[in-house]
């Protein structure tokens, strides 16, 4: 299956991208993640992609493009893959139909998770993921058994450098401006699916089962 994850800053793409990693067997592709990875290796990648998300914006399209490009010419991809974070831009959207076709391949369904802005912020900012295996969690709607102690691996807790309001709110407004643009893109394409996102973890995971279908 070859899905996209659409929607604002903590609406639950992340949360959601894990359960339907391990049910459809695909490969998860955060460009976020891919990000904050170079960023603690120090790249070059890493350095200039830093200086825009510490400020909320988005990273330059051209940097963005061709990191996804290579990674879908990567072997565990021809199973299908889940984006999550990316397209971001319609320009990003109308390379990634360019590259698509390249490959002979076209895109199974969009999941758009809604979620009022209210609520974002607050699920942003109570956001805490592990340092080990880089599980989340939230300090009120997903605490960990132990405070500020992964669950999972009993890895150490921590904060991501835009999850403070302010940074959040930027986030949250360009997303208004330049990405939610994309949803009226995948409508037209008749491949949208619309998905509450208000509701809690395992709603909104039956939720996209059930527009996926339930077999993998
Ligand atoms: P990215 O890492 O993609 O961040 P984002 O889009 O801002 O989304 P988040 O990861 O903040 O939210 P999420 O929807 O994954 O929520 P989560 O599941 O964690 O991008 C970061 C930056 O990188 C961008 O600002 C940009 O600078 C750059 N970037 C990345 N991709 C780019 C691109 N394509 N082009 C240009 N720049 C790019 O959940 C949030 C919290 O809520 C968690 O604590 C969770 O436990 C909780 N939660 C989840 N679901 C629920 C629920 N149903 N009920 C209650 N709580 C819930
Ligand atoms: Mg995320
Ligand atoms: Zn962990």
């Amino acid at each position: 299956m070859r899905l996209i994850l659409l929607g604002p800053p903590g609406a639950g793409k992340g949360t959601q991208a894990s359960g339907i990693m391990n049910k459809y067997n695909v490969p998860h592709i955060s460009t976020g993640d891919i990000f904050r990875k170079n960023i603690k290796e120090g790249t070059e990648l890493g350095k200039k992609a830093k200086e825009y998300m510490d400020q909320g914006l988005l990273v330059p399209d051209e940097l963005v493009v061709n990191l996804v490009k290579d990674r879908l010419t990567e072997d565990d991809c021809k199973k299908g893959f889940l984006l999550d974070g990316f397209p971001r831009t319609v320009a990003q959207a109308e390379a990634l139909d360019i590259e698509l076709n390249n490959l002979g391949w076209s895109l199974d369904k969009i999941i758009n998770i809604e979620v009022s802005k209210d609520i974002l912020v607050e699920r942003a900012v109570g956001r805490r993921i592990c340092k080990n295996c880089g599980a989340t969690y939230h300090v009120k709607f997903n605490p960990p058994k132990i405070s500020g102690e992964c669950d999972v691996c009993g890895g150490q807790l921590y904060q991501r450098d835009d999850d403070n309001e302010e940074t959040v709110a930027k986030r949250i407004d360009v997303y208004q401006n330049q990405t939610a643009p994309l949803i009226n893109y995948y409508k037209e394409k008749a491949i949208l699916a619309n998905i509450d996102g208000y509701n809690d973890i395992n709603k909104v995971f039956d939720d996209i089962v059930e527009v996926l279908g339930s077999e993998n």
